[in-house]
């Protein structure tokens, strides 16, 4: 049997660009494979998470020095579940760093809750919890933000457990967090948990101080050696579209706080053993996830293929969840904006009890806007009647959901579309096919069952049926785009260009695909966002910050960029090739051609 292709590991494999940011050799084609092929290539991709270490490389999640590190920064949480008093853990992130935090700490808060221990956890998203639910990409740039919000989560504590989050350790909202706990040793302990090696750590200078993100990890470097902070960054291989932190990135970052928080729980309320055994049997538990859900293949390219004809011929994607399901989906759907480019009513999440559900920091934010309206009866209220067969409903349920609940609810979006599919995870002991169930599978065309063995460890079931079901809506909603034509290659070619990370990234992708130097693609790309033929001194060219606030109120900006670098034409003729032509992959492959 042939082993896995560990080519992007290899040191002459694109050696500018971290891990992170890597094209991923085994997606190179995704653009023009079917569904079943796309669906192929994520569980390939989302395999390399759990691949082992050859010799020193890389570190990867299951190496032994990243399992000690969980066991020593679980210790640490231990400590404060013991004695809670005037103490704190604070997950942190931005985009889905960040919505993750708050998945992670919420599910863990409630099960504080249930066994009548006080809170310990709280989260922190950059933009506030309005980015649990849209994309709020400026303020990842804000390393003073992030030290704000930071210091006022932990007014009058005495001592915290600070993990920072940024898949690619490049966000100055988390470096400036970071910073703040090596400034106040005598309070925090600073734990980064990141998917590049440290010496990867991005060291572009950051507006208004005098660290960057490598700074910080260094100095963390320092106080690791003493176990006075703690970095935990395996590398998980580069994603299946380039750069998009919010599949491995987002499952492995999901894993580790998960595996974190498990286990010292576990030490601290039932007095399980907090050992390296038991830590990778929990990793080795998720990977147990990951395969039980691409044993489906066909039934995810069933969903992937609805997603994709629905968005390809301008109709809609609605996720309708119960529980922490529906969270997933509200986090999946959040990120095809900046992604994919996509409009907020592309991709939709609803989840049953709306923010008393979600029970979030900030309540609820139905009164900023039509997309902040995420409960079943919006859905019923503002989308149902619109909806037609070019739509796909996806239900999205376990065995402990009221299943009278999904079956009315089945048959309600039945009525108006037949592409209604369901993802419904059961416990192992629960095959029973209960009335309601068949009444459910009869409404709809595709129905993704996944009955589940009883874990072997303490881990719940509940974070695998999670982790299954963030792979397989991540696998839908980026193959139904791939399917529309919004990637080249394996690269997002209508990525928002609204902070620095991605502004640069934008420039570089540019290079690649037009051959031409770094200046001029920069220039292309802000004739683009300025909407101008000619670029003048009231633009100046170095400020990148001014860059991405312009390109806030842009669409398209990479699109129309690389058109005119490929045929020189204005911008008004990139326009309008873009307007006879809306699917960006064929505009690309004519420029190119
Ligand atoms: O800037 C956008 C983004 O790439 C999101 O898609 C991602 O979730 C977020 O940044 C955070 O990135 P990181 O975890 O690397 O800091």
């Amino acid at each position: 049997m042939e082993g896995p292709d560990r080519t992007w590991e290899s040191p002459d494999y694109e050696p500018s660009l971290p891990v992170s940011e890597k094209s991923n050799p085994l997606t190179r084609d995704i653009d023009q494979a079917s569904a079943i092929g796309i669906v192929r290539m994520l569980q390939a991709c989302d395999g390399q998470m759990f691949e082992e270490d050859t010799a020193v490389k890389y570190q990867r999640l299951l190496s032994k020095q990243v399992v000690q590190t969980l066991v020593e920064v679980a210790k640490r949480v231990e400590l404060i579940l013991k004695d809670p008093q005037d103490s704190l853990v604070v997950l942190s992130g931005c985009g889905t760093s960040g919505r993750i935090a708050f998945l992670v700490a919420s599910r863990f808060s409630r099960r504080l809750k249930d066994v009548n221990q006080s809170s310990v956890y709280s989260y922190i998203i950059a933009g506030g919890d309005r980015a649990l639910l849209s994309s709020q990409e400026a303020p990842e740039d804000d390393a003073k933000l992030g030290r704000l919000m930071l210091k006022e989560a932990c007014e009058g504590k005495k001592r915290v457990v600070f993990i920072g989050v940024s898949c690619g350790l490049s966000a100055p909202f988390v470096a400036g967090q970071l910073d703040f706990c090596l400034r106040h040793p005598e309070v925090f302990t600073p734990v980064l948990v990141g998917f590049n090696p440290a010496h990867q750590a991005r060291d572009e200078p950051i507006e208004g101080c005098t660290f960057t993100f490598r700074s910080v990890v260094q100095r963390m470097l320092e106080l690791a050696q003493s176990q006075r902070a703690f970095i935990i960054s395996p590398a998980v291989g580069p994603e299946a579209i380039s750069g998009s932190s919010r599949m491995k990135g987002g499952s492995a970052t999901k894993i580790l706080l998960e595996v974190i928080l498990s286990t010292a729980q576990a030490a601290a309320f039932s007095r399980a053993p907090l050992t390296e055994t038991v830590t990778l049997q929990y990793l080795l538990a998720y990977k147990n996830a990951v395969d039980v859900t691409y044993s489906r293949t066909e039934q995810i390219s069933t969903l992937v293929e609805a997603a994709g004809k629905s968005l390809r011929c301008g109709g809609r994607v609605c996720y309708l969840g119960w529980g922490t399901l529906a969270v997933l989906g509200l986090i999946d759907a959040s990120e095809c904006n900046p992604t994919f480019g996509a409009d907020y009513e592309d991709i939709r999440g609803f989840i049953a009890g709306g923010y008393v559900e979600l029970d979030n920091n900030e309540g609820p934010l139905t009164s900023l806007g039509p997309d902040f309206s995420i409960s079943h009866e919006e859905f019923f209220r503002s989308v149902l009647p619109s909806l037609t067969d070019r739509d796909t409903v996806l239900l999205l349920y376990t065995h402990s959901d009221d299943l009278g609940e999904v079956a009315a609810l089945a048959r309600r979006v039945r009525e108006r579309t037949s592409s209604l599919h369901a993802i419904y995870h059961r416990g192992g002991g629960d095959n029973a096919a209960t009335d309601r169930q068949e009444v459910i599978d009869n409404l709809c065309s595709s129905a993704l069952k996944i009955s589940w063995p009883s874990p072997q460890t303490r881990i719940s079931v509940h974070m695998q049926w999670e982790l299954s079901t963030k792979l397989l809506l991540n696998a839908i909603s980026t193959g139904g785009h791939v399917l529309k034509g919004k990637v080249y290659r394996n690269h997002m070619v209508d990525v928002q260009v609204t902070n620095s990370k991605l502004y640069r990234r934008a420039a570089r992708l540019l290079q690649k695909l037009s051959g031409h130097p770094k200046s001029r693609c920069e220039e292309a790309l802000l004739k683009a966002i300025y909407q101008s033929e000619q670029l003048t001194s009231a633009i100046p060219l170095s400020d990148v910050r001014a860059h991405t606030v312009a390109a806030n109120h842009r669409s398209r900006v990479v699109p129309l960029a690389l058109i005119l670098l490929l045929t020189n034409c204005s911008l008004k003729e990139a326009e309008s090739r873009l307007e006879q032509q809306p699917i960006i992959r064929e505009v690309v492959v004519v420029c190119l051609s």
